[in-house]
């Protein structure tokens, strides 16, 4: 059961503001404002003079998103900047053959594209598969050959909103000597995560949507036997074994995944994910996912009484995340440009991605606010 009245505690926005693009940046809780707000101070009237106890909050934050990923170690989890310097630390720490393929989808995010993309000069290619069929999994396996190291796919498209299955992906993977990676920055804070469950390999998520944190922090799994596989392409002081002793002339790298954050970590970012991640384990994942699809699915009921409109993420509920895209039946680029300018004029927070109008709720979004942007949606078309 989630408890109403913490929520409209957390989540003050204005009133007239309806927020449905969650999927692009979240509104943070008050939570995780306050907790910017003190830090900031304390920034202000002492400076670093409690330096080890940031360390220590640090730690918890490290913990948190061990839980939250069901990683078998804080080890295992290396705090870095975006999704897109991790998917880059594994892209360019492979070691590559001439010939070596990555299968991913035509749908990626540019963040899981370019990486690999940018491994054509060691004569890598990048095989983007379509994900627009019933058997969407099979498309990805289908696609893979004795050159695929690395099967690299998004666990929930950014534009369509497909959700993959991931364990079955994940299996075939481990199964046939493929790396497993996952950009799961669309999924992470909105349905449950298990890296062991799924076979992965590699995953990663930036806070700023699902999270409900702030820009510029993010997660990095990397599963501990591959932790060595990765060449290293950024060094500093932090990512040694030695950390601190600066005097020290020999350093070694890190055994954990610190080995992957070469400076000084984002002690701003830490304090607000920290406090962001504590409601989300207030509230339970269990509940959230549930909010998040039962959301969705509500939204497209109501989605499909709107005439003239017609909607563009799968609606089969194993697939369903919390993304919700549809067009107008006949309309063009422009005529989209158009609609999401006079939503956004109107308070409707979304964003035109995907050839059209994408909404992104999120658990806590109340049902009414939901409504009210569909009347005005039917009378903005
Ligand atoms: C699937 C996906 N991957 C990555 C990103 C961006 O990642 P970051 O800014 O953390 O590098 C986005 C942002 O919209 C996204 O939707």
């Amino acid at each position: 059961m989630i408890n109403h009245s913490l929520l409209e505690i957390e989540f003050p926005q204005h009133e007239n503001l309806i927020y449905l693009n969650h999927a692009a940046v979240s509104p943070w809780p008050l939570r995780s404002s306050l907790a910017v707000r003190l830090f900031a101070e304390e920034n202000s009237l002492i400076g670093a003079k409690n330096y080890r106890q940031w360390i220590e909050k640090e730690g918890l934050l490290r913990e948190q998103l061990r839980t939250l990923i069901n990683a078998p170690s804080v080890d295992d989890i290396a705090i870095l900047k975006n999704t897109s310097e991790a998917l880059s630390v594994v892209a360019c720490g492979i070691d590559w053959k001439p010939g070596d393929n990555v299968v991913s989808t035509d749908e990626e995010f540019p963040s899981n594209r370019f990486p690999w993309e940018a491994q054509q000069q060691y004569g890598v290619a990048l095989k983007q598969i379509s994900v627009q069929t019933n058997a969407p999994e099979e498309a990805l396996i289908e696609a893979c050959d004795k050159r695929t190291r690395v099967m690299s796919i998004s666990s929930v498209q950014y534009g369509s909103g497909l959700r993959l299955n991931l364990e079955k992906l994940g299996r075939f993977c481990r199964d046939n000597g493929i790396l497993f990676c996952i950009d799961a920055i669309q999924s992470i804070g909105a349905h449950k995560f298990d890296v062991q469950a799924i076979h992965a390999d590699f995953a990663m998520a930036d806070a700023h949507k699902w999270m409900l944190g702030p820009e510029g922090i993010a997660l990095f799994y990397c599963r501990a036997e591959l932790r060595d596989q990765l060449k290293l392409h950024q060094f500093g002081w932090h990512m040694v074994e030695h950390a601190g002793d600066y005097d020290r002339k020999a350093w070694e790298i890190a055994n954990s995944a610190k080995r992957f954050e070469c400076g000084s970590p984002n002690m701003l970012g830490t304090h607000a994910l920290s406090a962001s991640l504590s409601l989300l384990e207030e509230v339970g994942m269990d509940n959230i996912e549930k909010e998040v699809v039962d959301k969705s699915l509500s939204l497209i009921n109501k989605l499909k009484l709107i005439e003239n409109l017609e909607l563009l993420t799968n609606t089969t509920p194993e697939k369903l995340a919390g993304i919700v895209t549809f067009k107008l039946k006949h309309g063009d680029h422009g005529d989209h440009a158009d609609l999401h300018r006079k939503l956004m004029n109107r308070q409707v927070i979304c964003a035109h991605r995907f050839g059209g109008i994408r909404f992104s709720s999120h658990f806590y979004t109340p049902e009414s606010k939901i409504n009210k942007a569909l009347e005005i949606l039917s009378s903005s078309i």
